[in-house]
């Protein structure tokens, strides 16, 4: 089973897989004979079931709490027309969660009365991932309860479909905006590869954009931005692209720029649901319209247009009535390309098409490795006589960068503990030639991964002398691996981790970046420097 929560989860190949799929469910509900047989008999033959019995063992829960047409309709429609059952939700008024209730325990329900897909829509980022880890606690514990009891427990975790978090993103939009950009481009003898795509209008907010922008690297796109001031693509998603080698132009807010040298134009609505205070989407009203004019300027050379819609025909009108029947506009082809991909993503997530790929669920995993380092240093040399002897057991934190040295302390949870120690700040090193911060801490004190974890953030190049007796018995550097937990509050608001009631814990991937050390969230996909996490005091403090 895989889930779809994130497009960044995809490999090309599994993409593809997909696509391939859509591309067969979409020949089968259209029946097209060709050569003496029909697509549905083909479809039939390929899958061992007709389309209509695709997903009949599917019985979804569909769980929103922002408005839709599209995502939630054809989700409903994709699991009835393949012969699933489908139920749920599309607004928290409906639902105990208006009574206080988190959203864990509000899907947990589902699961428990045995729906094996859910798919969710929120304004909450990261939540889609963290349902499908709570969700895994939630039925070993009540499996175990029924095995205690001498019951019988057939129920498994349900697959999870993000059907929009937030600003994050939107993957089974994502899917059918390929599906629908390689079926136009195979139209002219084109693949999905090498392609120019524009990305256009508030590529802030857009999740979408943000979907699209986590897979350009596997079609080797060339990337055109434009954009009202300030409503330019989050930072992370750029250095993510630059990072994948994914060649970028910025425009600024000349469209028409953008537009001249690209295959498809993906324009998108100006997310006013999610504008920050002091922000102005107004201004995109006059810049970022589609019109039937601006086509008429680009004449031949004009780009296929594509929005996941809807257009916000009150508002804005960013896609202007004149252009709707337009040739090259095609975003009701588009929009309805939604059931094919997600009938072909439910159905390859939940093995109803077998053979295809499984993908391996991805677990966070705490990681710290101590590198032992030669105990070179006499007595005198580790027990600085400015910062105290110790002279029986202690441990002895050395080269933390200067003047981080009681903040990592606190980070420790040393100070929370009221543990006996001294902190020297700005001491000088052997060699004089810098300064550093030291910790000493006395007495008998076992030091935890997560502590070593911490020391390995926040000072990299510490050194941890344990001492016995007045001497030196062991002496590591702590290197981080890939993931830290509970050691960083997440920068966005809006994430998972950041909402009380959920009680997430943060979790997040550490990258070096050309030697500056970012870490990831793991939910919401914000990076940040630690540096940023450093000056923001968003370390969480070990303990409390
Ligand atoms: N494209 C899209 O997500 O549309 P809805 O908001 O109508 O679901």
């Amino acid at each position: 089973m895989f889930d779809i929560i994130s497009m960044r989860d995809f490999s090309k190949e599994q993409i593809l897989t997909i696509l391939d799929v859509a591309d067969d469910v979409k020949r089968a509900i259209h029946d097209k004979a060709v050569h003496g047989s029909t697509f549905r008999r083909r479809f039939k033959r390929t899958y061992g079931k007709p389309l209509e019995k695709l997903l009949e063992d599917v019985t979804a829960a569909v769980m929103f709490v922002e408005n839709s047409t599209r995502t939630h309709y054809s989700l409903r429609t994709a699991v009835t027309r393949a012969g699933g059952y489908v139920d749920g939700f599309s607004s928290a008024e409906e639902t105990s969660l208006k009574k206080g209730e988190t959203w864990a325990d509000t899907a947990a329900m589902f699961a428990l009365y045995g729906y094996n897909l859910l798919a969710m829509r929120t304004t909450t980022e990261g939540i889609p991932r963290w349902t499908k880890e709570f969700l895994r606690q939630k039925n070993e514990q009540v499996q175990e309860q029924h095995r205690s009891l001498g019951l019988p427990y057939g129920y498994t975790v349900p697959m999870i479909i993000n059907g929009g978090d937030g600003k994050n993103q939107h993957p089974t939009q994502c899917l059918l905006d390929l599906m629908t950009i390689r079926e136009i481009a195979r139209g002219e003898g084109k693949g999905l590869d090498g392609l120019d795509v524009a990305l256009l209008n508030d590529l802030k907010y857009g999740r979408t954009n943000a979907s699209l922008m986590s897979i350009a690297h596997h079609f080797d796109w060339t990337l055109h931005f434009a954009h009202p001031q300030r409503f330019g693509p989050p930072q992370h998603r750029l250095k993510e692209l630059q990072r994948r080698g994914v060649e970028m132009h910025h425009h600024g807010d000349d469209f028409l720029s953008a537009m001249r040298s690209v295959f498809v134009a993906y324009h998108c609505r100006p997310q006013k649901e999610r504008v920050g205070a002091g922000e102005d989407l107004m201004t995109i009203k006059e810049i970022g319209r589609q019109t039937q004019a601006r086509y008429d300027l680009l004449g031949d050379k004009a780009p296929y247009l594509l929005h996941p819609l809807p257009v916000d025909a009150e508002t804005f009108e960013e896609i202007s009535y004149d252009l709707i029947f337009h040739p090259k506009n095609f975003t009701a082809f588009q929009a309805a390309n939604g059931l094919y991909a997600r009938i072909a993503g439910i159905a390859l997530g939940l093995e109803k098409v077998k053979g295809f790929f499984s993908s391996s669920e991805s677990e966070v995993c705490e990681e710290v490795s101590l590198q032992d380092l030669p105990i070179t240093e006499g007595r005198q040399k580790i027990i600085h006589p400015r910062s105290g002897y110790i002279e029986h057991e202690g441990i002895v934190l050395d080269h933390i960068p200067e003047g981080r040295g009681r903040r990592l302390a606190g980070v420790l949870g040393l100070e929370h503990e009221e543990v006996p120690k001294v902190i020297s700040d700005y001491m000088p090193s052997h060699d004089g030639k810098r300064r550093k911060d030291m910790i000493k801490i006395h007495g008998q004190y076992t030091l935890t991964l997560q502590q070593y974890q911490a020391m390995a953030l926040i000072a990299p190049d510490i050194s941890v002398s344990i001492i016995e007796h007045g001497k030196v018995v062991k002496k590591v550097r702590p290197q981080l691996g890939s993931t830290i937990e509970g050691l960083v509050r997440c920068g966005n608001d809006a994430c998972v981790t950041n909402v009380k009631k959920e009680h997430v814990a943060p979790k997040h991937t550490v990258l070096d970046v050309q030697g500056t050390r970012v870490v990831n969230c793991h939910y919401c996909e914000i990076e940040e420097t630690v540096m940023d996490v450093y000056k923001a005091n968003r370390f969480l403090y070990i303990g409390e």
